[in-house]
């Protein structure tokens, strides 16, 4: 029985990884602090400049070596500082895609000296030329309507017809509002159906997830539910106790997480980026408030 596999541990990732042996898991999946301010509770998100970049070095070369020889890394950043990470993966692995998430964020004022910035940056990489991706698990099905448009002879029995298109390169998701009945207590929780989707097309049934930054635990549900294995650290013990509560409901509908009531918070409480090149624009990493 191994001591690391479906676990959540509350501590640093850095010291925590250790626990992993190397080249056992298929797929590193993360959303690591942006460096935006945001408060999780830790100085994480407030960082200077050279040190954020220092340490994403740091973890980065600390989690690679437990990727298997076919395994994938996905890593959710902002465009501000994507391009000297994204650098810093390419010397360590092939890039394969730069995905878009657009969160589907309402028109509502927004910058007024450049384009308000709706969407996050997610770079999946690879080690090897013959890494695992499963297409058919993670095609969307084309609807009633433009099935029939396709009816000529031509396109029957097409197979990417019949099995659905590739999700391409830009996800509009809408991001998880306030009311949403999948937030939980968390500023920046991903939507499961992005996290799934990238379950199923790099990881094996059966295989083995890690998000050194487990955040609320999106993560880890998505694994659990997708019959995947996973493994991850938070450092907040309060998102921690939210992790356990959500995978405890993933397989006990009648233990559902129930998220705490909470005030509203001020937005304007929000801090700016440390020296990140301009202050940082409202609905940037869209508070989930
Ligand atoms: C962007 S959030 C992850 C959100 C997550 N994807 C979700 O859907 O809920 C990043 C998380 O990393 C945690 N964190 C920051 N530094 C850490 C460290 N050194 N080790 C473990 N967790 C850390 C923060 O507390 C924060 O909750």
């Amino acid at each position: 029985m191994s001591d690391w596999l479906n676990q959540v541990f509350c501590e640093d990732a850095l010291s925590g990884l250790a626990r992993i042996p190397d080249a056992s898991v298929d797929l590193i999946l993360t959303d690591p602090p942006y460096n935006l301010g945001k408060d999780y509770g830790n100085d994480s998100d407030q960082r200077s400049v050279a040190d954020y970049l220092a340490w994403t070095e740091q973890w980065i070369d600390t989690a690679l070596p437990k990727l298997t020889a076919n395994g994938s890394l996905y890593i959710f950043l902002t465009w501000r500082f994507s391009p000297e990470i994204f650098v810093m993966l390419k010397k360590r692995l092939t890039m394969m895609n730069e995905i878009i998430w657009d969160r589907r964020v309402p028109s509502m004022g927004g910058s007024v000296r450049s384009f308000t910035s709706v969407h996050d940056t997610v770079g999946f990489f690879v080690k090897r030329k013959d890494y695992y991706f499963d297409l058919d698990a993670i095609r969307i099905p084309y609807d009633a309507e433009t099935k029939k448009a396709r009816s000529r002879s031509i396109f029957v029995g097409a197979k990417w017809l019949e099995l659905g298109y590739n999700p391409k390169d830009l996800w509009s998701v809408s991001r998880l509002h306030r009311e949403h009945p999948e937030r939980a207590d968390h500023p920046t929780q991903k939507p499961l159906e992005i996290i799934e989707r990238i379950v199923k097309a790099s990881c094996p049934p059966g295989g083995v997830v890690l998000d050194p930054f487990l955040g609320s635990g999106t993560t880890a549900v998505a694994a659990k539910r997708c019959g995947r294995n996973y493994v991850g650290f938070e450092l907040n013990p309060d998102y921690c106790a939210v992790i356990e509560q959500r995978l405890v409901a993933v397989d006990n509908p009648a233990r559902p997480y129930v998220r705490p009531k909470v005030e509203k918070r001020p937005r304007a409480s929000k801090k700016a980026a440390p020296a990140a090149g301009g202050a940082v624009e409202q609905g940037e990493n869209f508070e989930l408030i």
